[in-house]
């Protein structure tokens, strides 16, 4: 379990495990775009603001990476916290 921090809704609440980013995030109010939800169409793509990432996608290139891309619907965090700007 990692905490989430949705920057942008002033949100911050719990992922369990097996509850995917998209999932809390949905629970809690915010309406956030999903498509496959199994991270390979890239409709659910946000930016993150701080923490450390476990990217589990299959759309995002290594660049995209680099820039803080990251697709909620299936990564997580290596980090107690990851913040990110939904
Ligand atoms: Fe398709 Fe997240 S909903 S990549």
């Amino acid at each position: 379990e990692f905490e989430v921090e949705f920057a942008r809704s002033g949100v911050t609440a719990a992922v369990p495990a097996g509850t995917s980013i998209l999932d809390v995030a949905t629970d809690n109010g915010l309406f956030v775009l999903r498509s496959c939800s199994e991270g390979v169409c890239g409709t659910c793509e946000t930016v993150i603001l701080d923490g450390e990432p476990e990217h589990r996608d299959s759309v995002l290139t290594e660049e995209d990476r680099e820039q803080g891309c990251f697709m909620p619907c299936v990564s997580r965090a290596t980090s107690a916290r990851l913040v990110l700007d939904l």
